[in-house]
């Protein structure tokens, strides 16, 4: 199948090499606003030449293909799925869907309005410990869940964006462990309570750091603890996850995962994944449109997602519980 990437800095350099060496997927146009990371993306691929673009409708009044790969800022990811969406094109976009929970809305009813897909790539839980995770939950190897905890912790010297925007944990990052709660508990979280603030030293603008609690379905509760400014022990990007069940505890670390239970402890060994991560998630969008199916982090599944970011924003403000 044909694709347009849509944003070829920053991170899309990095998607451009997945999507280059697919087999699904022929990389027919790329576009970028700033013309100095189209020049490196044909140094780098000289087959690009004669195919690159400033504008998205500009590339489709001369292109024809079947999805656009979208990589930009999030600010500009309603407008841009939306002008392909229209174009009959499908769309698999970066997390987070966008920037606000409406706008995020607008583009599921247009994807559905138009019959096309409309995916986020939440590349995290596309690797084989969540997936194992799951199957070992699923299959009840724990019992009944009552609570999980996640502890992310880094001290990571952004520049750009990050650095300037309000709740830039909260808004940047904490979406990939929102999704991934939802991923690892197979469950859908009812209600949050979330605090946030900025250590002293902190070196963004924004509040770095987060206490959250989430109610889930069936009893469960989601324990989140994050900081963008630790200096100590890194946590892994995953966040390290400890899953609390009637026959055992679900251990994911730095190291790996295992499960313990009455004081014995089981190295679990993964799944065998044939691709990961991005890798995965781009497989997972090219078999949802040969197959005509929802794709797993679909957009309408995704907002439920985004939901938890931005009632986690609405209680930081109001000071209380809020329902989800
Ligand atoms: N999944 C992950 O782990 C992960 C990691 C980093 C970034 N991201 C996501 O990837 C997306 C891009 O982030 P980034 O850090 O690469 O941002 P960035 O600002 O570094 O790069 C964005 C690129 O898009 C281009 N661009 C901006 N507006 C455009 C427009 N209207 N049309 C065409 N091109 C445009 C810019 O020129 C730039 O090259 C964001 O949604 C971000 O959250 C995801």
């Amino acid at each position: 199948m044909k694709i347009i990437q849509i944003g070829v800095g920053g991170f899309g350099a990095s998607w451009l090499d997945i999507v280059m060496s697919s087999k699904e997927w022929e990389v027919v146009a790329i576009v970028d606003i700033n013309e100095e990371v189209l020049k490196k993306s044909i140094e780098k691929y000289p087959s690009l030449e004669g195919k690159a673009y400033i504008f998205l409708k500009d590339c489709l009044k001369k292109v024809k293909a079947d999805a656009i790969l979208n990589v930009t800022p999030p600010n500009f990811h309603k407008e841009t799925s939306i002008i392909a969406l229209k174009e009959g094109l499908h769309v698999l976009v970066e997390k987070p869907l966008s920037d606000t929970l409406k706008n995020a809305e607008k583009i599921v009813e247009e994807a559905e309005k138009y019959k096309r897909k409309i995916m986020v790539s939440q590349n995290y839980r596309y690797n084989k410990i969540p997936r194992t995770i799951r199957k070992i939950v699923d299959e009840g190897e724990i019992g009944k869940i009552s609570y999980c905890i996640l502890n992310f912790q880094k001290g990571v010297r952004f520049s750009g964006f990050r650095v300037e925007m309000p709740f830039p944990l909260l808004i940047d990052m904490s979406i990939h462990h929102f999704d991934l709660s939802r991923y690892l508990l197979s469950k859908e979280p009812l209600s949050v309570y979330a605090e946030s603030w900025n250590p002293y030293w902190s070196w963004f603008k924004g509040d770095a750091c987060l206490n959250i609690i989430f109610d889930f379905q069936d009893d469960v509760h989601f324990n989140y603890s994050g900081s963008w400014v630790s200096f100590g022990k890194d946590t892994q990007w995953a966040g390290i996850w400890e899953i609390y069940g009637e026959k055992g505890t679900i251990i994911w670390d730095n190291y790996g995962v295992k499960k313990i239970f009455e004081g014995k402890e089981e190295i679990i060994e993964p799944i065998k994944l044939e691709r990961e991560d991005r890798y995965l998630s781009l497989y997972e969008f090219y078999r949802s449109i040969v197959e005509n199916r929802e794709p797993e982090t679909s957009g309408r599944d995704n907002l439920k997602s985004l939901n938890m970011v931005f009632k986690s924003l609405e209680s930081i403000k109001k000071g209380k519980k809020i329902n989800l």
